[in-house]
């Protein structure tokens, strides 16, 4: 018998968010390490971040983002098929996805992380769509967090200063259109050192012939300035790619939703690109630099305020640790 390969499109139906409840300004960051305000508000735009409480956590803030996306998609936590978590900073190394979808009550789903550090959403949602597409499944709960206060060097005002916690959600379903009309993803492992947050080993003897080593964790560590040249460089190529692929033109594009690393580098994208920055989402001031979390929370707060509206075309950019980047052209609904 012949079989038929059905194809399906995919749909991005809904949104949510969440953050810890405590936001740490600038002023704040400045009693605990040498630094001001104005330092970092000039040099990054951020100036407030969202911090994770010790009681906080990956999954309970993954949980409650997944709810609202799956209340404004309609969508009942049973009929998800698969729940996605990108993050690079999972409550248990064996993943988080799992105590999610326990949290949300949603048995059916198939739960994993993946991790691609800043690109982690824009990966999850091209791997997402890969299951839509060939039929696989048909509700997909995507996430996107990290809770980086937890793994950063709070006496390092190099890195400290820029990063914050919370996560965002997307629901994606299998539709009769396809939204998402292109996507290029890279990888660039020889440039791994710019940005690392590594395996710490001590040596453990456990008999006299038997050593192995015992794992923690070092704080992050990065080399600002090769990872802000490496951003304006290939974000922008990157972004012009998924445009190519998608038989679009930057006059085409409704919104550029990226990763909130650094104002700096927002502004410098759509210089590149001839965009308007109006077009570009930035909530870098409120939240800092939330990882796998940032796509996600602009969104959902653009959406939410009216800003994106149905039918609208975003452009989705990611990069960070790896090195990765990654960019996606979605219309919303
Ligand atoms: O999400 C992953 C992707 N990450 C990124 O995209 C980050 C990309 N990089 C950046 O956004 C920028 O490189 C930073 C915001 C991290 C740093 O900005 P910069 O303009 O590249 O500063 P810099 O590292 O060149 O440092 C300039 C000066 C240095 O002092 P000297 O050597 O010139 O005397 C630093 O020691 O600023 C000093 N500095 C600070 N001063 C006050 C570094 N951090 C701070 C601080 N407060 N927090």
């Amino acid at each position: 018998m012949e079989r038929i390969l059905e194809r399906f499109g995919l749909a991005m139906t809904g949104c949510g968010a969440a953050a810890p409840t405590r936001s740490v300004s600038n002023e704040e960051v400045s009693l605990f390490v040498e630094t001001s305000d104005e330092w970092i508000a000039t040099r990054t735009g951020i100036r407030n971040r969202c911090l994770a409480s010790p009681e906080d956590s990956l999954a309970q803030l993954g949980a409650t983002a997944a709810l609202q996306a799956l209340e404004m998609a309609g969508l009942a936590p049973e009929e998800v098929d698969l729940i996605l978590l990108a993050t690079s900073t999972p409550d248990d190394l064996f993943g988080t996805a799992g105590v999610i979808q326990a949290a949300i009550g949603a048995p059916q789903a198939v739960a994993f992380d993946l991790t691609a550090a800043c690109s982690g959403f824009v990966f999850g949602l091209v791997t997402a769509a890969q299951y839509i597409r060939t039929g696989t499944f048909k509700n997909v709960v995507l996430i996107g967090g990290d809770l980086l206060s937890r793994w950063v060097n709070w006496d390092d005002r190099r890195t400290c200063v820029l990063f914050g916690d919370g996560a965002g959600a997307v629901v994606l379903q299998a539709s009769d259109v396809d939204s998402l009309l292109g996507f290029q993803l890279r990888s660039d492992g020889t440039q791994n050192s710019c940005l690392n947050l590594k395996v710490k080993l001590e040596s453990h003897e456990i008999s006299e012939d038997l050593t192995i080593a015992h794992g923690s964790f070092s704080p992050i560590t990065m080399n600002g300035q090769e990872v802000y040249k490496f951003a304006v460089r290939k974000v922008p190529e990157i972004i012009e790619k998924a445009l190519f692929h998608a038989q679009l033109t930057t006059e085409d594009i409704d919104w550029i939703v990226m990763h909130q690393a650094n104002q700096r580098i927002l502004d410098s994208v759509a210089d590149r690109l001839k965009v308007p920055n109006d077009k570009v989402v930035s909530n870098l001031a409120t939240y800092g630099n939330t990882s796998a979390a940032s796509i996600p929370l602009a969104l959902n707060e653009a959406v939410r305020d009216g800003r994106i509206k149905p039918g609208e075309t975003m452009v989705l950019a990611g990069f960070g640790a790896g090195l990765t980047w990654g960019s996606a052209i979605v219309k919303w609904k």
